[in-house]
């Protein structure tokens, strides 16, 4: 058995090899041609990745439509961007609304072009332990992140099919493995902690004590220091997915993300252990928790 797996493992490594060599012979003519006449249609392109991926995209040269949920994130990806790009108001849980930009674009895209990308990058990310934010507060962050996404693929996938395009979620390696305590890993969310614990009762409040409300932000300081500040490499590698004509069909980027990917794939008891390991970091707990207890 063992030498069955050593020697796929050894046939695998030597196809990847051949295939590398490969490409690498090939130079840029792995790169899809016609790009000038590519359409990609973006979600939630009014800010962050969705702002950057449209900027680079239209510096290439695609036909780059830009989706944002408000008018001023249209007016400001707009700002940044050549003539040639085209932005829509679209909120991707407003159902009625994705259908009406669908008509639009269906109409604007040349009959025999159809959509060669759709990013579907439009997502929502709260912070704070569970039971200090109101079930909506989840509800929303699924109506964008999954039944948001899966509706604008339903819908724009016919204009994809036409253009035998690709299509991109931007997912979250949070999605493989649940971290102790935050999603948060930002620190723009330093203020949705503060005020979800302005929101809190009183009860909540007295439970966790104002070092609740301090640990957590220290939790999300020291998360912000570990995560990557290369956020080019996620655009590089949207990029990638839609001008190689050998995209990968997952991208995991940043070095936090790889250690979490195999984390996820260990057993229970490894991740177990090390979770226990880290919940020595000072995060927020109710003041008679057994974590408290112990220090
Ligand atoms: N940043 C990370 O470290 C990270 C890690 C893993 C995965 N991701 C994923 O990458 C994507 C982009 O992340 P980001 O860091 O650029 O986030 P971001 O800065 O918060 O941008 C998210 C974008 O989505 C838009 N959006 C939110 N709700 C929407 C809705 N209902 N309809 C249409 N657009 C909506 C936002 O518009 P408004 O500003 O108008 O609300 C914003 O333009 C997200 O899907 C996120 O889950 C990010």
């Amino acid at each position: 058995m063992a030498s069955v797996v050593v020697t796929l493992c050894f046939v695998a490594a030597v196809c990847y090899i051949l295939r590398w060599l490969f490409l690498s012979f090939l130079g840029g003519q792995d790169k899809v041609e016609g790009i000038t006449n590519k359409y990609v249609l973006i979600t939630g392109s009014g800010s962050g990745f969705g702002k950057e991926i449209a900027v680079q995209l239209d510096q290439l040269g695609f036909r780059v439509i830009a989706t944002c949920r408000t008018k001023a994130g249209e007016d400001s990806v707009k700002a940044v961007c050549s003539n040639r790009i085209k932005t829509y108001c679209m909120d991707v849980t407003d159902v009625n609304q994705v259908r009406e930009v669908f008509e639009s674009i269906k109409n604007e895209i040349p009959a025999d072009e159809g959509l060669w990308g759709l990013v579907n990058n439009a997502g929502k990310l709260t912070v704070g332990m569970v039971e200090w934010q109101p079930l909506d507060s989840f509800k929303n962050i699924a109506d964008v992140n999954l039944w948001g996404m899966i509706s604008v693929t339903q819908t724009f996938l016919p204009l994809v099919k036409k253009a035998r395009g690709r299509v991109i979620n931007m997912g979250s390696i949070l999605g493989r493995i649940a971290l102790p305590y935050l999603p948060a890993y930002a620190i723009s969310k330093y203020e949705q902690w503060q005020s979800l614990w302005n929101g809190l009762s009183e009860d909540l409040k007295q439970e966790y004590g104002e070092e609740g409300l301090q640990k957590g932000l220290g939790c999300m300081k020291l998360f912000d220091s570990v995560t990557s500040p290369h956020t080019s490499k996620v655009v590089s590698g949207v990029i990638h997915a839609l001008t190689s004509r050998d995209p990968g069909s997952n991208y995991v980027i940043g070095l936090d993300a790889k250690v979490m990917v195999w984390l996820s794939m260990m057993p229970a008891c490894i991740t177990d252990f090390l979770f226990r390991i880290m919940a020595v970091i000072p995060g927020p707990a109710p003041k008679n928790s057994k974590r408290n207890d112990s220090n």
